[in-house]
């Protein structure tokens, strides 16, 4: 049976674990024991980070223990370990801990003494739960693999690479620098790393040192003690301090000062500062993460940045793509961001094709932030049910001067109406996609050919009056196939 996942089994009483694992041994199963909720813990922890795990399925504990009692355990398994099933074992007649250790996410109790049958009966249920469990955890690892990790949002391969550093990086102390233009997400992947990483519950904390005078941006980092300087007449605590044992997130560090770049030169190479006016030094345990909106090397040239600092943060470099470059993303972050205002405004809304079609059309000088702008903007404004051009910033759909100024591909949604909601704007094949019968934008091939695919695809449909079997038999498709079309590129029939 070397295949079926462990069981650990968890009392304070040595001889009881035994027993109890020797029960469940007879009947086939695989177990291990730990006398107490901290030798518990320590199990699966060295477990999880050992080469060749050898994965638990199932915690029987008992409730009550001296060091880490039963319901602290359990709410450290369910926080750490999403697909391990737990039974947990109470005293006679305690059943206020059975109600509680239910509510925390136990599979299920046993009051004592034990009877045979009905352990029997709760681990293979338990070991059940465990499969789904673990069976969800995978489908949602394949999820968060496709889609980006926490709420972020992103399948381009540029992205994918990000996420991979992100989790190469996160188990470890490195210093990661995130650098790429304003609105990429460079603070929501700086959480992302803190969150991701075993510091994740202690705090996340954020400086930037574009937002706060120089002189005042010492004492917000470092603290100060009272009467270091005229106003000060309190001891304060700095940042540093606040972000002990968690993460410190320096934004905008291309517009730290000389001063100031020497002071967080000692503070990452160290972990030490004084606070102003204390002799004393403090020390901490902080994982830095520090984003730029300017290449640095550029600064480093310049002489406006420190080499050394430079080379200090630069250990791992986490380059946020521009949101041009991958615009294949646009209509997935377009549809999080609906669905992000629409609950929030309590609306129902879709984005017509039209107004995708711009938004995929225009080149985000700021980026995500700015994409998320418009689409909160055009929920609000909108009255239909459909999101059109006419919803969107004049900036966006290319109305002003009539040149397309600022447009990524020529001869776009720029020349449309705006408002004519419902009008096919892709009627006629050919009709100018994002590179076709245009100038060129450089992406890969079969991003180029999502346009023409999907006037093609219209026409197609439109000819054979939304007949699929007939689309798909002249298109040379199978029906599934042109299904899938359909959704991907949403060419419902209209109305
Ligand atoms: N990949 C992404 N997925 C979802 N939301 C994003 C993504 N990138 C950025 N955002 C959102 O866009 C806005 C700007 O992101 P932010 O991290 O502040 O950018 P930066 O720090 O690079 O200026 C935020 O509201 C953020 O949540
Ligand atoms: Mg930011």
């Amino acid at each position: 049976m070397a295949h079926t996942p462990r069981i650990l089994v968890v009392d304070d009483d040595p001889l009881v674990v035994e027993s109890l694992a020797e029960f469940l041994e007879h009947d086939g199963h695989r177990t291990t024991t730990a006398c107490g909720g901290e030798e518990a813990l320590a199990l699966l922890e060295n477990n999880a980070h050992s080469p060749d795990r050898d994965p638990f399925g199932l915690v029987v504990s008992d409730i009550n223990m001296p060091d880490l009692d039963g319901l602290e355990l359990l709410k450290h398994l369910r926080k750490t370990y999403e697909d391990l099933a737990v039974i947990m074992i109470t005293g006679f007649g305690k059943i206020e801990s059975a109600v509680e250790a239910i509510k925390l996410g136990a599979a299920d109790y046993l009051t004592k003494p034990l009877v045979d049958e009905e352990l029997r009966i709760a681990v293979s249920k338990a070991l059940r739960q465990h499969q789904l469990l673990a069976e969800n955890k995978s489908l949602k690892d394949q999820l968060s693999q496709r889609y980006g990790i926490e709420n972020v949002v992103g399948a381009d391969y540029r992205m994918q690479k990000v996420y991979d550093l992100v989790d190469a990086v996160a188990d470890s102390r490195t210093t990661v620098l995130v650098s790429g233009e304003s609105g990429t997400g460079k603070s929501l992947m700086a959480r992302a790393i803190h969150t991701r990483s075993p510091r994740g519950s202690g705090p996340f904390v954020t400086v930037s040192c574009g937002a706060i005078p120089e002189t005042l941006m010492e004492s917000e980092l470092f603290g100060h003690v009272k009467g270091a300087f005229t106003g000060a007449d309190a001891d304060k605590p700095g940042k540093c301090l606040a972000a002990d044992g968690g993460t410190l997130f320096i934004d905008e560090i291309n517009s730290a000062t000389p001063a100031l770049q020497l002071k967080l030169l000692r503070v990452l190479q160290e972990k030490k500062f004084e606070p102003i006016g204390s002799t004393q030094t403090q020390e901490v345990d902080v994982r830095f993460v520090l984003a730029t909106n300017k290449p640095l090397e550029d600064l480093v040239r310049a002489g406006e940045f420190r080499e050394d600092l430079y080379y200090r943060i630069n250990v791992v470099n986490l380059a946020m793509p521009s949101l041009r470059e991958r615009v294949g993303d646009i209509p997935l972050l377009a549809e999080h961001f609906l669905t992000k205002y629409c609950e929030q405004n309590n609306k129902q809304r879709t984005i017509g094709h039209e107004a995708m079609d711009a938004l995929r059309g225009y080149d985000w000088p700021g980026n995500v932030r700015e994409l998320e702008n418009a689409i909160e903007r055009a929920v609000v404004l909108s009255r239909q049910p459909q999101i059109t051009a006419a919803h969107l910033p004049e900036s966006i759909t290319g109305e002003v001067g009539g040149l397309g100024l600022g447009r990524n591909h020529a001869g776009h949604a720029g020349s449309h109406p705006a408002g004519n909601m419902g009008e096919h704007v892709w009627g006629n094949v050919g009709g100018g996609g994002g590179n076709v019968g245009g100038g060129w934008t450089p992406m890969p091939l079969a991003e180029a050919l999502q346009e023409p695919e999907r006037c093609i695809l219209l026409a197609a449909l439109e000819a054979n009056n939304w007949n699929r079997q007939e689309t798909a038999g002249q298109l040379g498709i199978n029906r599934t196939t042109l299904y899938k079309k359909i959704k991907h590129f949403r060419l419902d029939e209209p109305g």
